[in-house]
């Protein structure tokens, strides 16, 4: 049985992952994979838990070392419970947000050291990153307004400043010019059908070397 591949969508606040997850997971089922989507914080009952700790605007005194470990703790079980048994099975994963999340906004949104991000990346997830990393870029003004509509109330991390986001924003695309055999950039500004069509066009050839490899 071949290990399923795992992909990852990523970026700032409103930048239309979400939307995307959808349409993308049919047209991987269209082409004869089983695929799981899950998200981060999240995807499993006790990461989901963790995920509403991190997300409380009550929480906002959180020390961001608490909060960058209890990022690596949900994640710790999202892979076991979820992403781990499915890709052993021959599932394909889409996930909404994975570790360059982390990257992005503990590292680049907070100011934490890269290198220390880098070391619990080891630890919880020993060898296992994403095959591919969607990232949906966008000024983050666009990125908040759009989540500003979407609804009322903000969550801990909607509630940062423009700088802060500008900071996550450079440090994905900063990832994705490091590694670029697995990272591709989304111009996540344009309309839904475009930001649609332009994952479509990146996503196929991705799909067409991973079946040939599986025959
Ligand atoms: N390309 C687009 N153009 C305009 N509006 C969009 C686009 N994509 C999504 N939207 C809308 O913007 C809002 C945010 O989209 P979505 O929830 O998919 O973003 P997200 O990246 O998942 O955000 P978050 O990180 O906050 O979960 C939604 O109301 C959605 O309908
Ligand atoms: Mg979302």
């Amino acid at each position: 049985m071949t290990r399923g591949r795992f992909i990852t969508l990523e970026g700032i606040e409103g930048a239309g992952k979400s939307t995307q997850v959808g349409p993308l997971a049919a047209r991987l089922r269209a082409r004869g994979l089983e695929v799981v989507t899950t998200r981060e914080p999240g995807g499993s009952p006790i990461a989901e838990r963790l995920r509403a700790v991190l997300l409380d605007p009550a929480n906002a005194g959180m020390s961001d070392m608490a909060e960058l470990l209890l990022m690596f703790a949900a994640r710790a079980e999202h892979l076991k419970q979820t992403i781990r048994p499915a890709l052993d099975r021959g599932a394909w994963v889409i996930s909404d947000r994975f570790t360059d999340a982390t990257y992005a906004y503990q590292g680049g949104g907070r100011g934490i050291d890269l290198g220390r991000i880098g070391l619990l990346e080891q630890l919880v997830q020993d060898d296992l990153r994403p095959d591919l990393v969607l990232v949906f870029d966008l000024p983050p003004a666009v990125g908040l307004d759009r989540a500003q509509a979407r609804s009322g109330s903000k969550d801990r991390f909607e509630a940062e400043d423009l700088r802060f986001f500008e900071g996550a924003r450079a440090l994905y695309l900063s990832r994705a010019d490091q590694m670029p055999e697995r990272y591709r950039i989304i111009d996540a500004a344009r309309p839904v059908a475009a930001v649609q069509e332009q994952v479509r066009r990146l996503v196929d050839p991705f799909v067409d070397v991973a079946l040939d490899r599986a025959e």
